[in-house]
């Protein structure tokens, strides 16, 4: 809020309070005739207060005179704002912001019953109107941070208590393309684009860096596998996230693994994945990508084509360059990339895991002298030891800028899963809690070896602001979620940008990167 407007709303407040005032002490006159202002040039309309003030409308419940609410409201406010300029606190503005809207609102309905039920008009009740309006659009523009605060505090709550119940009855992947569709033509219709870019991002100096040479306007990005046919590109900026991977994409296409391939689980907040890579193919990826603009970086995940029986370890790797080659030849102006070496539901016994084939694999993907940045999707089942051997094979090849933690919990006695809800899941790996344990050991492991060399990008198990503040704080520079949204609800990434501000300023830090691997 501008310092020059507090006055402003002060005064404003002040003048509604004493408006009120007047009115309160006139219904309470025993001659309950106003003295309006007349002038005989005017229509009946605008000279007749007391039609309005001793219509049956005046009064709630038969006994509580609106004047005496308006009293109330208009001396609350001007405390409220009077506290906001004192103390500083949050909680007054977010009261202040709320009393407004209510205030706007009860007078966009007493304006209606004035001029459209009662058909007269009173100038003190209009005063009032007009103060509560403008107190508004100060508020909406000035208190912006607090107007969003409150979208999103309601927004969860309709989500967990009324969407989220309907849409748990329904088939998981069948909610997921609808999610994802819906996605799609939200963000290609510019009204709505304009109604959901005033109702939820956040941005801020404090959330802004450059990672790798990249601009991101915060570090909360959507991590691979939910947009895996590049639906979203559109609609995520503008919900809040900083960035997006797509994918995993792979050079062919994948009808995906026989079903299930989605299920739920609650208890553990988890998801049982069973996909596959599941993927339309790289061509199909780029057709749809080539030369569209993204408000935020672009990531394009790129797996081995799954499906493909009897393929050796140099055909994996011949089919993961070859899908390389066609998005550096495309037009797609995707950011970076992410090399996915750990997705662990593939046919067959190709594994880039043993050092020889990862360096294989990376020796292979290095000749393409790739224009872009390369992150490596590493696995969270592998021991510390084996993670500081694959690290250092990758840390050989300088192509590779970074190293997201991790992938999917493979591990179905991990103790954060619930013993009844995995058994209803022959196949498949969880995503969610189950993996934030491991992640974040793994990028405290990666950030104190080689965070001088690796960006670490964070993921598993954010589902709030605490959860991606820890990850940040362990080492990572970016953070990626998927079942957090799934279970709180897409105002979620803008729950953590806001909340996230108020953590930094806590800590004295005046930006995301002093808040890198201060837990190490
Ligand atoms: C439905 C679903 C599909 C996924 N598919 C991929 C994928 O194609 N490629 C990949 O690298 N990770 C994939 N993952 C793993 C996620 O990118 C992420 O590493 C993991 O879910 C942990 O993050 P989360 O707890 O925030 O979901 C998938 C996860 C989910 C839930």
């Amino acid at each position: 809020m501008k310092r020059w407007l507090l006055p402003i709303i002060l005064t404003l407040s002040v003048v509604g309070l004493i408006d009120a005032g007047y009115l309160t002490w006139e219904h309470y006159q025993t001659a309950n005739i106003i003295p309006c202002y007349y002038n005989p040039r005017l229509p009946a309309f605008f000279s007749d207060c007391g039609k309005v003030l001793n219509s049956a409308y005046s009064v709630l419940f038969g006994v509580i005179p609106l004047a005496l609410i308006g009293l109330i409201h208009y001396g609350i406010l001007t405390a409220v704002i009077l506290l906001a300029i004192i103390t500083g606190k949050k909680f007054f503005r977010y009261w202040t912001m709320l009393e407004t809207t209510i205030g706007a609102l009860a007078s966009l309905y007493f304006v209606y019953l004035m001029v459209i039920v009662i058909k007269s008009f009173c100038q003190f009740c209009g005063l009032s109107a007009l103060i509560s309006f403008i107190l508004f659009i100060i508020a909406y523009h000035y208190l912006e941070y607090e107007r969003k605060g409150w979208i999103i505090y309601i927004g969860g709550l309709i989500y967990k208590n009324i969407v989220k119940p309907f849409f748990f009855l329904i088939d998981p992947e069948t909610i997921h393309i609808f999610m994802a569709q819906t996605g799609e033509f939200l963000g290609a219709c510019p009204p709505c684009r304009w109604i959901i870019k005033e109702l939820l991002p956040i941005d801020n100096p404090r959330l802004r860096q450059t990672v790798a040479g990249i601009k991101f306007a915060n570090p909360i990005g959507l991590s691979a596998g939910f947009d895996y046919e590049a639906w979203l590109t559109q609609i995520l900026p503008i919900i809040g996230f900083g960035f997006e991977t797509i994918g995993t994409v792979t050079n062919h296409p994948y009808d995906g693994n026989p079903r299930p391939r989605l299920g739920r689980l609650p208890k553990s907040k988890s998801l049982m994945v069973n996909k596959g890579f599941k993927s339309p193919g790289a061509d199909k990826i780029i057709e749809k990508l080539d030369n569209k603009h993204f408000e935020i970086p672009i990531g394009i995940s790129i797996g081995r084509t799954n499906g493909i029986k009897n393929m050796t370890q140099k055909q994996s790797i011949n089919d993961i360059v070859a899908a390389f080659k066609k998005f550096e030849r495309s037009k797609v102006q995707n950011a970076y990339y992410e090399l996915n070496i750990s997705c662990p539901n593939l046919y067959g016994n190709i594994s880039f895991y043993p050092l020889n084939n990862l360096r294989d694999l990376l020796a292979a993907v290095g000749k393409l002298r790739l224009k872009k940045p390369v992150f490596i999707k590493m696995p969270i089942e592998k021991s510390d030891k084996e993670t500081l051997a694959m690290l250092n094979v990758i840390s050989k090849f300088r192509f590779v800028t970074g190293v997201i933690f991790g992938n999917l919990q493979k591990n179905r006695q991990d103790p954060a899963l619930d013993k009844q809800e995995v058994k209803k899941f022959r196949v498949g790996n969880f995503s969610g809690k189950p993996t934030e344990k491991r992640s974040n050991q793994l990028i405290k492991l990666a950030y104190k070896n080689y965070g001088k060399r690796f960006v670490i990008i964070g993921c598993g198990g954010i589902f709030d602001v605490k959860d991606a503040y820890q990850k940040i704080k362990l080492g990572a520079s970016l953070v990626q979620l998927i079942t957090g949204m799934i279970y709180q609800g897409p105002a979620l990434i803008a729950q953590i940008n806001l909340e996230l501000i108020d953590l930094l300023k806590k800590d004295g830090l005046k930006n995301i990167v002093d808040a890198v691997g201060i837990d190490v």
